[in-house]
Order: structure tokens, then C-alpha cells, then sequence
């Protein structure tokens, strides 16, 4: 890649655009936190060259016109909670971090809809909406931490999407700034919108590498009056991923979540929080959300699913109904990564997705895959989206050396099983740099190039977040 280096001079061209004390440059302590993400293995880190973070969109546009005239590579940043070292500046640059840009703009409860900036906690969103009843159904695993601006560029998935879906089924609008520096407004508080091509569809998942999103419309939902989150624990991984495919066909009702959590996944995490739930030493858990109306309505769906786990082998469901209860179980879920990671660094936390009837399948591939390299791999996630989070763990007795080269090995027949049974390598955490070398398992060389294209005509300098999602990194 053919980047010019931020010489002091665009140095103090970007401060007198943000601020001097909204630019970090030659100061190596304070821009290290901007050079990784929660991807776990530092080999995708990279350091930036300056951090800016403006307080606008017109000094976004203003930085990213800039960039453009002296080809310096931008790459913009949420709170850092992904998986897959998209905000990672590849060729180091300016990282554009819009942490600034923090504020709900708008609650419009008329339309239904809210409009915030993409600095802002998405969990907090859902604390500015609940005196008026209403939630943004989007629920990422790091909601107290995360970024509606990093849950946009992802296309954020999480424990929610059974019943909710993803991120793109709320985002109705969009600000967003090309690499020129041009701003466009797309969409709007609008249900139904077919005039011209649908760039925020385009836009949303495509991982900061087409335009940087300065606001963000979301459309709304009544907070369900009823929850009830019921823990099925069976015998085994088998019988507890079997029961999946059987709960979203036979249950009748759509559940919230299915969570899925192997017996090396809740005893990290209760470890880590020191916290305590009912049946933890069980062989393999199904965590599952059903929510509802009415108490007769919520009782139902989950007499339903208990029934359809335990003829599947599982002990008397154990069902949480209180909010402590549940956020305590929830809990427990969200922190799972967080305890792997601690426990240790070496490992590459997946994120693969396959159609839910292949998930049995899927996880007797793993299970080979684990015996034939003689590696732990624990595994837990959105079962109920086929959407699970095998997370490889580097073995004593391997060398460094030894673990890159079989983890690279490793990581290919996954993603090949994964495809082999109608899935992709990524379901919600996304290419990044991290996965780019294997996206060509997924994707034909039409598609890819097509892509390239897209990419060629919303950033023909290549600018922005460049080495993410192709494989030659450009
Ligand atoms: C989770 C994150 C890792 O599901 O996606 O916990
Ligand atoms: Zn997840």
C-alpha cells in the first residue's frame, strides 16, 4: 500500500481541525490503547500514527478530506469491543475514533424511532427509552460497553437475534461521510423505502470500510411485559445441541434467545465472576429466553420448550422470572469471552454460522477436529442462530511456532466444515484482518470481485480501513 506518512505539518492541520487536545500524536503510551481491539492474539494489532477524535460531522468530513489529499489511511473507531480487529490500523494512519460523538439526538416516539450519534453506549439507549416503555431490540454480548457505531459497521448479532434479528433491521437512516469528505443522509425515519438502491443495507456490516457513520436512526419496540429465562441442562453436548433444531421447530412460539453453553464455558465464566448458577456442572446448557405479553402467554411458551428439553434429556428446567435472577444468568453468558480471555491469551475465539438443522453436524465436525489435533476448543454462543463461538486453545505442550502453523491448519478445516454445511466463516464479529486470508472459502471469485468494486467506488484512493475483508489485504 502506497500511504504517505502524518508529517508534522497535516499533524497540526488535523489539530486545528478537532482540537489540540482531541489529537494524539507522537506519544506512544497514550495512542497504544488504539492499536487493538478484544481479539485475544496481539498479531493483529497494529499501531496508529495519530488518533483524532473530532466532535462533528464537519470535522469528520473536514479529516476525511484531508486524508484523501495526502493518501493517509483512516480507519475509524468505536469503543474497541470487536472481535475480528476491524478498527485495527493496518497501515497505521489516523485512527478516527468517535468517541466524542456521543449523544442520543432525538427521541421521536411518534415515529418510533431514535437518532443518536455512533459514540454512543448502546446499552444506554435502551436506559434513555425505558420511562417510555420502548427498547432498541439490538442485545451485542458487550452492551455496556459497546458502541452503537461499532454495532452498526458489524452488523451486530448477539442473544437476542432469534426473536429480534440483527442490527440492519433497525437502522432505518444514516449520516455517513465518504472518503471525499462528502456527507449523504440515507434513508430516514421511514418504514418502507425502495427509492434507489438500499445503501444503508450496504452500509450496515460493511465493517468501516465504505463511509464513517456520524448518526444513526433506529427504529423501536415496546419492552415485552413478560420474561422468563429457563436453564435446560442435559447430560451432554450432543443432547443439549439436538434439542435446538427441535425447540425452533416444534415449539410453536418464537423464543428470544437459545444460547448455548458447554460445561467449559460456565465453569470459566461463574469462575471469573465468582458468581453461582443452578446445575453448572452439567455436561452442556441451553440458556433460553422466551418473552411475552401476559403471564399465561410467557408460561406457556416456556412449559412448551421445558417439555421438548427434557424429552431430549434434560434435568427439570430451572426458570428465572425475577430480573435479578435472569440478569444473573445473563450475566454469566455475556462473560464468557472475558473469562477465556483471562484464563488464556493464547487462543482464536470463532464465530462461525451454519443453518440451525446443521448445528448437530457442526458440532460433531468440531468434536473430530478437537480429537484430531488433541487441542481444547470449548464452544458456547447463539445456538439458536446457528451462530456459535468455538474458541481454540493454544496446548501447554505447543511451542509458538507450533501453534501458528497448526491454528492456521486448524482454522481451515472449520471454516471448510462450515461451509461444506451451507455456513459462512463469520456470523456476527465479521472479516476483519483477522479472518481476510480465508474469506475465498466462503466467497467466489465473482462475488469477491464485485465486492472490490463496491469498494473501488465508495473509496477510489483506498483510504478508508484499509487490510479488511480481502485477502490480499488491500
Ligand atoms: C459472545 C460474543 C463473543 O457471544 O460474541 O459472547
Ligand atoms: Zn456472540
Amino acid at each position: 500500500m502506497d500511504f504517505a506518512p502524518i508529517t508534522d505539518r497535516i499533524a497540526d492541520e488535523l489539530s486545528r481541525i478537532v482540537g489540540p487536545k482531541n489529537l494524539i500524536f507522537r506519544d506512544a503510551e497514550r495512542l497504544e490503547p488504539y492499536s487493538h481491539d478484544e481479539t485475544a492474539e496481539r498479531e493483529y494489532a497494529a499501531m496508529p500514527e495519530a488518533v483524532v477524535k473530532p466532535g462533528s460531522t464537519a470535522e469528520v468530513s473536514r479529516i476525511m478530506a484531508l486524508a484523501s489529499r495526502e493518501r493517509i489511511p483512516v480507519t475509524p473507531r468505536g469503543a474497541g469491543s470487536g472481535l475480528s480487529g476491524g478498527c485495527v490500523p493496518q497501515f497505521g494512519g489516523v485512527v478516527l475514533s468517535l468517541e466524542r460523538m456521543n449523544r442520543i439526538l432525538e427521541l421521536d416516539l411518534d415515529n418510533l424511532v431514535v437518532v443518536a450519534q455512533p459514540g454512543v453506549v448502546t446499552n444506554t439507549i435502551n436506559e434513555a427509552l425505558k420511562k417510555d416503555g420502548l427498547m432498541f431490540a439490538g442485545y451485542p454480548m458487550s452492551l455496556e460497553t459497546c458502541f452503537l457505531g461499532g454495532n452498526v459497521a458489524e452488523n451486530a448479532g448477539g442473544g437476542k437475534a432469534v426473536k429480534y434479528g440483527v442490527t440492519s433491521r433497525y437502522v432505518v437512516g444514516l449520516e455517513v461521510v465518504l472518503p471525499s469528505g462528502e456527507v449523504l443522509r440515507l434513508g430516514g425515519k421511514l418504514r418502507k423505502d425502495v427509492t434507489g438502491y438500499d445503501l444503508v443495507r450496504l452500509l450496515v456490516g460493511s465493517e468501516g470500510t465504505l463511509a464513517v457513520v456520524t448518526e444513526v436512526t433506529l427504529t423501536l419496540l415496546p419492552v415485552p411485559k413478560r420474561r422468563a429465562v429457563l436453564l435446560a441442562s442435559f447430560p451432554d453436548v450432543p443432547s443439549a445441541i439436538g434439542a435446538v433444531p427441535r425447540i425452533v421447530r416444534e415449539a410453536r412460539v418464537v423464543p428470544t434467545s437459545v444460547e448455548y453453553m458447554d460445561r467449559a464455558s460456565v465453569l470459566a465464566s461463574c469462575a471469573y465472576l465468582n458468581e453461582r448458577i443452578p446445575y453448572e456442572r452439567a455436561g452442556a446448557m441451553l440458556l433460553i429466553e422466551v418473552d411475552g405479553e401476559s403471564e399465561e402467554e410467557v408460561f406457556r411458551a416456556y412449559a412448551r420448550i421445558g417439555e421438548i428439553c427434557e424429552a431430549r434429556g434434560a434435568d427439570p428446567v430451572y426458570v428465572a422470572d425475577n430480573r435479578t435472577t435472569m440478569e444473573r444468568i445473563w450475566n454469566v453468558r455475556r462473560n464468557i469471552a472475558e473469562a477465556f480471555k483471562v484464563r488464556s491469551p493464547r487462543q482464536s475465539l470463532e464465530d462461525v454460522v451454519v443453518p440451525i438443522a446443521a448445528i448437530p453436524a457442526f458440532m460433531e465436525g468440531l468434536a473430530a477436529i478437537q480429537a484430531e489435533y488433541g487441542a481444547e476448543i470449548p464452544c458456547y454462543g447463539h445456538a439458536g442462530d446457528g451462530n456459535l463461538h468455538a474458541t481454540v486453545v493454544k496446548p501447554a505442550a505447543w511451542g509458538e511456532e507450533e501453534w501458528h502453523g497448526k491454528l492456521a491448519e486448524l482454522l481451515g478445516k472449520l471454516y471448510r466444515l462450515t461451509h461444506e454445511l451451507g455456513g459462512r466463516i463469520s456470523g456476527e464479529h465479521g472479516i476483519g484482518n483477522k479472518r481476510k486470508r480465508y474469506i475465498g472459502i466462503d466467497l467466489d471469485p465473482a462475488t469477491l470481485a464485485l465486492m472490490r468494486r463496491v469498494k473501488a467506488a465508495f473509496d477510489p484512493a483506498g483510504i478508508l480501513n484499509p487490510g479488511k475483508i480481502f485477502p490480499d489485504g488491500a
